[in-house]
């Protein structure tokens, strides 16, 4: 499930049923450290109000409940931000009090707590909380509980929000980072237009558009080493193995390091081909943004092809049933494909007939609804 805050667009992360197993066991350790002890359970607001209900309705014994709010002093010049506490009432001094925060991420605010309590005469102080980042922890202090670790991306639900909004949510949510680049596979038999279409993309977004075929003519003919490889392969009736078009590719995408993105076209053909992509662009520090498949009808494509070849001559766009063996090809490998792009909620279906330009409009409107940076 996705959902948009503000600008920004969040995932499904942690649900409510897995909370409430973390608060579950929270309330378990707890309840056996303390014994008989009655504790005052101290939530720091905003965030908090959510984990501290929750949590204090399974607490199975007696107990005190309370809320601070850290807030910066006004009116004081300061280049620290010198918190101080505003809301205990409670005498604290002799007490058993355990803080319970909805999450700790560098640390910070945690450290104005111990500071603060520090000269309360708090018999016994004990940190819990709910979420806790330690890749972005920072500080030399001990937290007691922790219920769930979560790597350091910004969530929000259950009591945590991004700029306000996000806390009445029952679960929790990740940020979706927006990115910086639009990469784009375009699917679609041949005659579907990929070509034609990839020329009006490339200019209106500054991308690049990679052809696997006119990669691999490029490099065979200049003779490359990537070429030679290639060709070593062909020349023994051998299938280029996925590794030598991906260094292919790297070359292509190191090359046009200010690109806004790419167009990759012809490649990937099998999911073991998607999968080295991603892991291609993930070394990159890039991701796809969609795969787009130009859909059209098998008539309407043979018509296509026919008028095409009977210009240009080529001899695979002058027989009605090797254009079929084309298809039936794309069809048996580009299926399993359309299931792998499907799960990652990244695969587009566009109509591709039409006019070019009511086409190159659809492709449009589906990249403009790709969460990326302009
Ligand atoms: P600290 O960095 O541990 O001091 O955390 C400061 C505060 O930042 C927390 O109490 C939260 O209010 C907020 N915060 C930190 N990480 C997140 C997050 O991922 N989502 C929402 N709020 C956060
Ligand atoms: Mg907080």
């Amino acid at each position: 499930m996705k959902i948009k805050l503000h600008d920004k667009c969040f995932t499904s992360f942690i649900s409510a049923k897995e909370i409430d197993a973390a608060l579950d066991k929270m309330v378990a350790n707890i309840a056996a450290d303390l014994g008989d002890e009655i504790p005052i359970f101290i939530g720091v607001l905003n965030g908090s109000f959510m984990v501290v209900s929750d949590f204090v309705k399974k607490y199975p014994k007696p107990c005190e409940v309370s809320f601070v709010k850290l807030a910066s002093y006004d009116g004081v010049e300061s280049t620290e931000d010198i918190k101080h506490l505003i809301g205990l009432n409670e005498n604290v001094s002799g007490r058993t009090v355990v803080i319970i925060e909805d999450i700790i991420d560098t640390g910070n605010t945690l450290e104005s707590i111990y500071d603060i309590f520090d000269n309360k005469g708090v018999k016994d102080l004990r940190i819990a909380t709910l979420f806790h980042k330690p890749e972005a922890f920072k500080k030399d202090l001990k937290i007691d509980y922790i219920g769930i670790e979560i790597p350091n991306k910004f969530i929000v639900g259950y009591g945590l929000d991004y700029n306000g909004l996000g806390r009445n949510l029952p679960e929790v949510y990740q940020i979706k980072n927006t990115q910086r680049m639009i990469n784009i596979v375009l699917f679609g038999k041949p005659g579907a237009g990929k070509g034609t279409q990839a020329e009006f993309l490339k200019t209106k977004y500054n991308l690049v558009h990679i052809s696997t075929g006119d990669v691999f003519r490029f490099n065979m003919k200049n003779d490359t080493e990537l070429g030679k490889l290639a060709k070593s392969f062909i020349h023994e009736g051998q299938l280029v193995p996925d590794s030598v078009t991906i260094d292919m590719l790297q070359a292509e995408v190191e090359k046009n390091t200010d690109a806004n993105g790419f167009i990759f076209d012809g490649f990937p053909r099998t999911t073991a081909q998607a999968k080295a992509l991603d892991a291609f662009l993930e070394s990159k520090n890039m991701e796809l943004s969609a795969t787009v498949a130009l859909e059209a009808n098998d008539e309407v494509l043979i018509a296509r092809l026919l008028e095409r070849g009977k210009v240009s001559g080529r001899a695979d766009d002058q027989d009605e049933s090797k254009i079929r063996n084309r298809f039936d090809e794309y069809n048996e490998k580009t299926a399993p494909l359309i299931d792998f792009y499907t799960t990652q909620e990244k695969f587009h279906s566009v109509n591709g007939i039409g006019t070019i330009a009511a086409i190159t409009e659809r492709l449009s409107a589906v990249i403009d609804s790709l969460n990326v940076e302009a």
